[in-house]
């Protein structure tokens, strides 16, 4: 009886930390996404849009730090689906990771996959999403993972936290947009909103009623969990009148770092602090699009200002209209690094820092937007080309069964493993005209194999090849190292000597900046098949991406586990 009594107690906390959707039993818990479509209207428009649940965005999951999770995926929509857990390094299980093709063949309409998610050192904001076409625009949702029992935040701890999720919103379905875009070979449309917490906000038509709001008391510290989860677009991020602290990024903490605005990457997230701290008021939290594109207006950005309200409880006047934060311009580069530039990990007992000092494999890849041309110039993309992108110059070709299993099963023609070290041509990546030549891409589906245990430095090069863009480089399976970056090209004798290898922020998802160039270390400690692409969707679709296998170690606990029994058929 007082077992039971004490079960129920112990059940009452858990619905009190974790909500009441969630159900937490000992260390394994299962949930449910049932992927299906669901009603919305957003800009005065209604539209059918594939979600999780019916819910967008999605469901939050709720975990502790090394937790396993199980999730029954059941695809109740009309087309094939994948579910990834962005960020989670699922260890020697890359079975349950999700991207379509790399490590599974999509769960049919119909059919049902039971996905593990392994977390082991995250802790903080992570998120998940689609992993097969552009349906990842509704499909998504945060993983937000607590320390564990006995441990604590590395911060005081704050009096309430708040998730934030930054999206867009199409009129059209984004599967449309995507379409349309592969037809012509044109840039893809911009969408007509970004969103915070799936809705456009009051400055936006029929936005009012459903603009998220965050009370506040004044002198109470909150906790806000911060993903891009917009399909294209890097975004400042900024509210009136306040400071932000970050305090993590990519489930990993930092030190803390106080800012007016952050610039957040597609695939991001980043845990700030927000101190209430101001006069009692209503006040502005908005995010804008950062494009380095020449001209305002351009129809392949999204111009929108996407507003919440932060509002403190009591009793005043508030300010009509509430304030607005300031942002730098849309195309201010310097800006959009800033907060890039001055992330550190924190390095200390609690939370060491485990960079590689020594590399034993190099690997220099540039990250290009290319072009296919078309006869007459037919086409819709700069100067009537076909958009593309790549890798060293290779635009990856999805094939059709997924490499994971191709490797496992010893299935050969899927994938190749020639992926080049370095760039096939080396030339003044980021000068100002480069020959038109040099933009077209070769075509494959090429992966690098590394040894388990290998240290592995990436120097991810842009071009200033059709046009030079950010790219956020994404990496499944591990989490890496921002050792270093800088603008232009990289120089291997000057550069690594400027490299932090003290306290470098921990990673998944790092942007290179337009026409320069980012580094980062990791150790291959973890078998599998591990996708590496860029987050920027359009670029994905376009064949920026590539894969790394990494091999068994010699100890039974150093190899990839076995398959589970329900892997969707190809
Ligand atoms: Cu967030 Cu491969 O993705
Ligand atoms: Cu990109």
């Amino acid at each position: 009886m007082r077992l039971i009594i004490k079960v129920f107690l112990l059940q009452i906390l858990a619905f009190l930390v974790f909500g009441g959707d969630i159900h937490c039993q000992a260390s394994t818990r299962g949930l449910t996404f049932v992927v299906r479509e669901a009603s919305y209207t957003r800009l005065c428009s209604t539209k059918n849009i594939l979600t999780v649940n019916g819910q967008f965005p999605g469901p939050t999951i709720y975990a502790m730090k090394e937790e396993t999770i199980f999730v029954d995926v059941y695809n109740k929509g009309k087309e094939n689906i994948t579910i990834h857990w962005h960020g989670v390094t699922m260890p020697k299980y890359p079975w349950t990771d999700g991207p379509e093709y790399i490590t599974q063949c999509p769960i049919q309409p119909g059919s049902k996959f039971r996905q593990k998610i392994i977390l082991s050192f995250e802790e903080g904001t992570l998120w998940w999403h689609a992993h097969s076409d552009w349906t990842r625009a509704t499909v998504h949702g945060a993983i937000i993972v607590y320390p564990k029992n006995g441990t604590k935040y590395p911060f005081h701890k704050p009096n309430a936290e708040v998730l934030i999720i930054l999206g867009q919103w199409w009129k059209k379905d984004v599967n449309e947009v995507r379409d349309e875009a592969l037809a012509t070979g044109a840039d893809a449309n911009a969408s007509n909103s970004l969103l915070i917490n799936g809705q456009p906000g009051d400055l936006l038509p029929c936005s009012k009623s459903g603009t998220f709001k965050l009370t506040v008391d004044h002198g109470k510290t909150y906790l806000l969990r911060i993903i891009n989860a917009a399909l294209q677009e890097a975004l400042f991020f900024s509210i009136a009148k306040h400071k932000i602290t970050v305090v993590g990024t990519d489930g990993s903490y930092t030190k803390p770092l106080t800012r007016d605005y952050i610039t957040i990457f597609p695939g991001q997230t980043y845990d700030v602090l927000l101190k209430a701290n101001r006069r009692p008021d209503h006040y502005y939290m908005a995010a804008k699009t950062y494009a380095e594109v020449p001209i305002a207006g351009n129809r392949f950005y999204d111009n929108t200002t996407t507003t919440a309200i932060v509002q403190y409880r009591g009793y005043y006047t508030p300010s009509s209209p509430p304030s607005l934060p300031h942002f730098p311009a849309y195309n201010d580069t310097n800006a959009s690094v800033q907060v890039m530039a001055s992330l550190r990990s924190l390095a200390d007992v609690e939370h060491p820092c485990n960079v590689p000092l020594s590399t034993s494999t190099k690997l220099i890849y540039t990250v290009s937007v290319n072009s296919y041309p078309c006869v007459n110039n037919s086409c819709e993309g700069a100067n009537g080309t076909r958009s593309a992108a790549s890798i060293n110059n290779i635009s990856f070709h999805t094939p059709t069964v997924d490499i994971l299993e191709a490797y496992y099963y010893n299935i050969s023609g899927v994938y190749g493993d020639k992926f080049p070290s370095v760039p096939p041509l080396v030339f003044d990546f980021t000068a100002d005209y480069l020959p038109l030549l040099y933009q077209l891409p070769s075509t494959g589906t090429e992966v690098r194999v590394l040894e388990y245990n290998s240290t592995v430095e990436i120097v991810f090069q842009g071009t200033n090849l059709v046009a030079g863009t950010f790219h956020p480089i994404h990496l499944h399976g591990h989490s890496f190292y921002v050792v270093g970056w800088g603008f232009g090209n990289f120089d291997e004798n000057r550069d690594p000597l400027r490299y932090n290898l003290v306290d470098p922020p921990f990673q998944n998802t790092i942007s290179v900046p337009a026409n320069g160039w980012a580094a980062i270390r990791f150790e291959a400690s973890n078998p599998g098949v591990w996708f590496m692409h860029c987050h920027v969707e359009r670029h994905l679709t376009w064949g920026m991406e590539t894969a790394f296998i990494v091999k068994n170690g010699k100890h039974p606990e150093a190899q990839m586990l076995p398959p589970p029994s329900d892997m969707p058929p190809c």
